[in-house]
């Protein structure tokens, strides 16, 4: 597993050896267990892992959204909207690079009246001064009802939620946290954003449709993952969501290069949940005997994620490589997918790499500004969730309509 070396690293789990290492390499059942409420099975107490999502908690969230924005439309609904939880009080902690998910964490917090409040330069935070992330993550708990975290180093959103878990009796008080991108390893809330933008794209094919076939919700689809298959978190954590659905394909479309390709332990859990796996070299690779563009139901874009890349020579042969045309999105291939697929992309795109140029942006099948802005209500309804307020939403929604 790679982790970005553009930030200055977390302190804490540092010199000696991390206090929660050996509960972050138990067996993931464990680790889910001990991340969810215990009196309320399926409700999630931290957001740490895609796997933790029930298929039926990603329903219940996607519907949430839903009654959100439609509460929202009217000035009289926002209004009533924040006042749910203007007693709330959110830590944003982003110590690594982030555009859309600290400002979609914001805006959602916005729409539900909670306030918040951010740390994104740890070097003015106390740690310079040698304090460890648990002991900010400990101070942060003591003035905030929530802890949003993203940071450069693998799993230290788990480790912060043990950290809370284990304090938690002493101190009367539990905080949630929920990791906002830990390293290459997982993005939930992303992989929440995009399942939500998946569901919606595709209810709205059908109602505009209603009879074409496979149209409406996510199961039964083709889904093709292009780029950097191998570093992004993005990937990872939606493949898992996607994979508790029924009859899924994917396709995995990366240069053959091990650290852009589709990682041994993400294809093992994805076959044994029963996914038809396959991967490819090229956007232009046939699959049982026809062009791959054409079968795919979703195409979810990503940029190389050059950070990682140890020299900057290996980044400039990548973007000046022509073999890498074979993962960029042009009006051509456009032409080749299906009328009602969905084109996704986590965003930023690349402008010096080109995954998807903007002339692409004007087709409907181009989804990525519309899932950005998803992720401000699928953000929304995660939070109303953690709080415990789906009823009064669902209450309110219904007068809303
Ligand atoms: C992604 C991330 O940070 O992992 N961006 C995001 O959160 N929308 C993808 C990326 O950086 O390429």
């Amino acid at each position: 597993m790679t982790t970005s070396t553009t930030q200055p690293p977390e302190t804490g789990a540092s010199q000696t050896q991390d206090p929660f290492e050996t509960r972050v390499n138990r067996p993931v059942a464990e680790r889910i267990s001990e991340l969810t409420k215990q009196a309320k099975p399926d409700t999630l107490q931290h957001v740490i892992f895609a796997d933790q999502f029930s298929r039926a908690a990603l329903e219940r969230l996607c519907h949430l959204a839903e009654a959100i924005r439609t509460i929202a439309k009217s000035d009289e609904g926002a209004r009533a909207l924040q006042d749910l939880l203007r007693h709330k009080r959110t830590m944003l902690y982003f110590t690594q690079p982030s555009t859309r998910t600290f400002l979609s964490f914001t805006a959602a917090c916005q729409i539900l009246g909670i306030s918040c409040n951010e740390v994104r330069d740890p070097r003015l935070s106390s740690e310079v001064k040698g304090e460890s992330i648990y002991d900010s993550i400990r101070m942060f708990g003591s003035y905030f009802d929530m802890i949003i975290m993203r940071t450069v180093t693998p799993q230290m959103s788990e480790r912060c939620a043990y950290l809370v878990n284990d304090i938690a009796p002493r101190v009367n008080r539990l905080t949630p946290i929920i990791n906002a991108g830990s390293g290459a390893d997982e993005h939930p809330t992303q992989a929440l954003l995009d399942i939500y933008t998946i569901d919606r794209f595709f209810n709205f094919v059908k109602r505009e449709n209603p009879t074409l076939p496979g149209a409406g919700g996510i199961d039964n689809k083709t889904i093709g993952f292009c780029g950097d298959i191998g570093r992004g978190r993005t990937i990872r954590s939606l493949a898992q969501l996607l994979a508790k659905y029924n009859n899924i394909t994917m396709h995995f479309i990366a240069a053959d290069e091990p650290e852009l390709r589709l990682g041994a332990d993400i294809k093992a859990k994805l076959t044994q949940a029963g996914v038809d796996v396959h991967e490819h070299d090229s956007l232009d690779a046939t699959h049982a005997g026809s062009p791959l563009l054409e079968q795919l139901d979703v195409l979810y874009m990503t940029r190389i994620q050059t950070e990682h890349d140890k020299d900057a020579g290996k980044t400039e042969a990548r973007r000046q490589n022509d073999a890498m045309q074979a993962f960029k999105m042009t009006p051509q291939r456009l032409q080749q997918m299906k009328p009602h697929a969905s084109i996704m992309h986590p965003f930023p795109r690349d402008q010096r790499f080109g995954e998807i140029p903007p002339q692409i942006d004007a087709d409907p099948r181009a989804q990525y500004f519309l899932q950005a802005r998803n992720g401000m209500w699928a953000r929304a309804a995660l939070l109303a969730d953690l709080f415990g307020i789906n009823d009064v939403i669902e209450t309110m929604a219904k007068q809303y309509t």
